[in-house]
């Protein structure tokens, strides 16, 4: 079946931009018309009891649908944008913050919004930035091995100032946003592993664009 035909989408215009927006497939919204329905008919049953079912089921085929390791701790939030403030925000202890460059401009304004944060609670965090240029990949000046020796470079050099109770922080996209470019994931995060750095993955426009193995990433 033509991928556009499982859509709502008018035929007549050529959309260039789903990331932004995005559509909803037919089947896909049929089932949440089928839920609200639901919920119209019998709010007091849908408020007290069916909802959580259909939240923890939903979980349940999600956690399934991209293999995660972690059985039992997905939780929904609203947007990428929303997920990544709630892990930066969280009670781990980071001397250094590394991103790529080429991060989504919310991401790098949550990033030094925790910088500062941070600094103002006497914890400091020092945000260090991995120049990618995107078109550089897409045109073939740059491959998949250089983008991974210059992150290996930047995180084997600040890996000397970490310690157990003091760890690294990196963060990278699965799939940038403009260019779109699909980065080696699982290699990427071996290496920051291996140089003792936790690893935060921008996986948006990730779940039905690509099969996701999450437990093929370490
Ligand atoms: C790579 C990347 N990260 C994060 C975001 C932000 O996503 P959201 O709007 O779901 O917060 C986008 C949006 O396009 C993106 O392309």
């Amino acid at each position: 079946m033509e991928s556009t035909s499982r859509f709502d989408l008018d035929t007549e215009v050529s959309f260039l931009n789903h990331g932004s927006y995005g559509a909803v497939p037919r089947v896909v919204g049929d089932v949440r018309l089928k839920f609200q329905l639901e919920m119209e008919t019998n709010p007091d049953m849908w408020f007290r009891t069916t909802v959580k079912e259909r939240w923890l089921r939903q979980l349940e085929l999600l956690d399934e649908f991209i293999h995660s390791p972690f059985r039992n701790s997905l939780a929904f939030v609203r947007n990428v944008t929303e997920a990544v403030s709630s892990v930066l925000s969280g009670q781990y202890a980071w001397k250094y913050i590394v991103h790529l460059s080429i991060a989504y401009g919310a991401v790098k304004l949550a990033i030094m919004a925790e910088r500062d944060r941070r600094n103002a609670l006497e914890c400091k965090v020092v945000p260090e930035v991995i120049s990618i240029n995107l078109n550089d990949i897409l045109l073939g000046n740059c491959d998949s091995s250089s983008v991974l020796e210059r992150i290996s470079g930047t995180l084997e050099r600040l890996s000397g100032e970490l310690s157990t109770d003091n760890h690294g922080l990196f963060i990278m996209d699965h799939i940038s946003s403009v260019p779109a470019v699909l980065f080696d994931v699982q290699k990427i995060t071996r290496v920051a592993r291996k140089f003792g750095f936790q690893i935060l993955i921008d996986g948006a426009h990730c779940i039905g664009h690509i099969a996701l193995d999450l437990k093929a990433i370490e």
